[in-house]
């Protein structure tokens, strides 16, 4: 089985990207299950159904969303009614949609599942380790995959040694900076502590570099503005999962400036 996993799609320069690349990769060979962190897809903040619509039309299978799962406020219209969007699980629990969502593929049940940090996060979140033994025990699945969305790399591995060998790949997304880790544990779990982004190359995370400099140099309080022109990035990791052992075989990252 093979399983795309694209970092987040960050506004209009991030929606090219993803569409052009997606397109090219589907043409080169068959891909089974595509996800896609879909948190900053709707101007830098959130997912209108507009955006959900159009990954439809791209062939996704799964979109997971993070700390601005909520921010445009169209995501109320239709996550309640949808099977394949998921926010982290360790939001309270009163909280619109879900925090994983399980497909079938061959026959085997594949559960993707999203967690936010705890450490240098604005907001306060249940604890993701114990939140996650609360849905392994809960939730059975031949295969489980899981965006684990935060800022501290050392929260990431640790992370993933925790759930090495019961969690088939856990990935990481939020810092929009992908890393050059990604491998193998040794209890079998495929692992990167972040994906990275899909969107503009020059901005600062997505966002018009001007506002960010002038941020740090003088205090200004601008609005947020996606970068909207120049070159992209295209983020991502594919891998390949054994369907009789039901363990990741190869992970390989994917970075695509253009
Ligand atoms: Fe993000
Ligand atoms: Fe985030």
């Amino acid at each position: 089985m093979k399983v795309l996993i694209v970092g987040d799609v960050y506004s209009k320069l991030g929606r090219a990207s993803f569409e052009r690349n997606v397109k090219q990769l589907k043409e080169k060979g068959k891909i089974d299950i595509i996800i896609v962190n879909g948190e900053n897809t709707s101007h830098g903040r959130g997912l209108n159904e507009k955006h959900y619509q159009w990954y439809l039309e791209q062939g996704v299978t799964c979109i997971t969303l993070g700390n601005h799962a909520f921010e445009n406020r169209g995501i109320f219209n239709f996550i309640d009614n949808v099977d394949n969007v998921v926010r982290p699980y360790n939001f309270p629990e009163n909280l619109p949609g879900k925090g994983y969502a399980t497909f079938e593929h061959n026959s085997l049940t594949v559960t993707v599942m999203q967690m936010v940090g705890k450490v240098f996060m604005n907001e306060e979140y249940s604890c993701p380790f114990v939140k996650t033994q609360e849905l392994l025990d809960k939730v059975k699945s031949d295969i489980y995959i899981c965006d684990f969305h935060a800022e501290a790399t050392s929260e990431k591995i640790a992370y993933a040694h925790c759930f090495d060998g019961r969690i088939q790949v856990v990935y990481g997304t939020h810092t929009h900076v992908q890393t050059n880790d990604a491998r193998i544990l040794e209890n079998g779990t495929a692992f990167i502590t972040d994906v990275g982004m899909t969107g503009a190359l020059d901005g600062v995370i997505g966002v018009k570099k001007e506002t960010i400099i002038n941020r740090f140099l003088h205090g200004t309080q601008e609005k947020f503005s996606p970068e909207d022109a120049g070159k992209t990035q295209f983020n991502a990791i594919i891998l390949e999962i054994n369907e009789n052992s039901k363990k990741p075989a190869n992970i390989d990252i994917i970075n695509i400036i253009e």
